[in-house]
């Protein structure tokens, strides 16, 4: 593999679920794979799961890992091309990159879409321009419009939990304070898609995602029946696709409660975390024996490492 980021990258979702689940059952055994080889993590934005999960994988694969965080400890990067480079931005992506490049055998970068202009954010310029000047196998630690490292520990945790019977898997639009991107709704669909489950999508009209990413799943405005017997609810707050960047919702009846899975009494519930308490889900709910949001940020080391371990091989 020589690329990772999209569900496109793979041709089997359940077998690399299963690779990841064998990896966790032995995280060691593929330590002299990585012997040698360096990985390079950039960072545009902050992170804690992603960029100490991503580590650990290297780690047990006997990789190095070098961790960059861009215009913090490394100098602003311009990415328009033909820029006359007089403001802020100090060192070109076409000059920083290929330097990336020579020094690492495998990148990985975190690139945050601006929310300003959709069409800019869904292109993908930024990550397109880092794989393109590095030419080295890349992984994304989430992009402008994706997250798909969460969304391998999403069916890591899922297949984990999971029963006999085809799951009812439930994506649930809560309130944020602020206007928060589209990636990891975007990435847990399209990988619901490719999942053994029944994939529901509820939200407050405006909320629809890139229909690019949501294809066929059911979209379901009536919170209550998109919940009935659920078996997965995905709770995660995102702003308007079509009114891109906006919050047009602030109601706060939105926040999952227990009082809301009265209809799905076996519902276990899921949070790619960070998370605002008692904003997007509440306290009972996360405290209780229906969350599964430590397990699912448990589970980013193995889809990391079954990531990283393919690109290896
Ligand atoms: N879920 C996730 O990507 O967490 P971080 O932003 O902390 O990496």
């Amino acid at each position: 593999m020589k690329q990772f980021t999209s569900v496109q990258d793979i041709s089997d979702v359940a077998a690399l679920v299963q690779e990841a689940l064998e990896i966790k059952a032995q995280p060691l055994t593929f330590q002299d794979l990585g012997r040698n080889k360096t990985l390079g993590l950039v960072f545009m934005n902050p992170s804690l799961r992603t960029r100490l999960s991503t580590q650990i994988a290297a780690q047990n694969l006997g990789m190095q890992v070098l961790v960059v965080n861009a215009d913090k400890d490394s100098w602003a990067m311009e990415f328009q091309d033909g820029a006359v480079m007089d403001g802020g931005t100090v060192e070109h992506i076409k000059d920083a990159a290929p330097v990336l490049g020579s020094y690492c055998d495998i990148i990985g970068v975190r690139c945050f879409p601006g929310l300003q202009s959709r069409d800019a954010d869904y292109s993908e310029h930024i990550m397109q321009q880092f794989i393109r000047y590095t030419g080295k196998p890349y992984v994304s630690l989430e992009s402008a419009t994706l997250h798909p490292l969460q969304s391998l520990a999403d069916c890591i945790t899922i297949q984990e939990h999971r029963g006999a019977r085809r799951p009812k898997v439930v994506l649930a639009w809560a309130p944020h304070i602020k206007p928060i991107p589209q990636p990891v709704a975007n990435s847990f669909s399209e990988w619901m898609l490719r999942s053994d489950v029944d994939f529901v999508i509820t939200h407050p009209e405006g909320y629809e995602l890139d229909p690019k990413f949501t294809g066929n799943a059911t979209i379901e405005y009536d919170r209550q029946k998109a919940l009935q017997g659920a078996d997965f609810v995905y709770v995660k707050n995102w702003s308007s696709y079509r009114d891109y960047g906006k919050v047009l919702c602030t109601d706060s009846n939105w926040m999952l409660t227990e009082q809301h899975l009265r209809d799905a009494p076996n519902a276990r519930v899921m949070h790619c975390l960070p998370l605002r308490r008692n904003v997007e889900l509440s306290d009972e709910i996360l405290d209780g024996p229906r969350s599964l949001v430590q397990q699912q940020a448990a589970n980013r080391v193995f889809a990391a490492q079954a990531v990283l371990r393919r690109m290896l091989s």
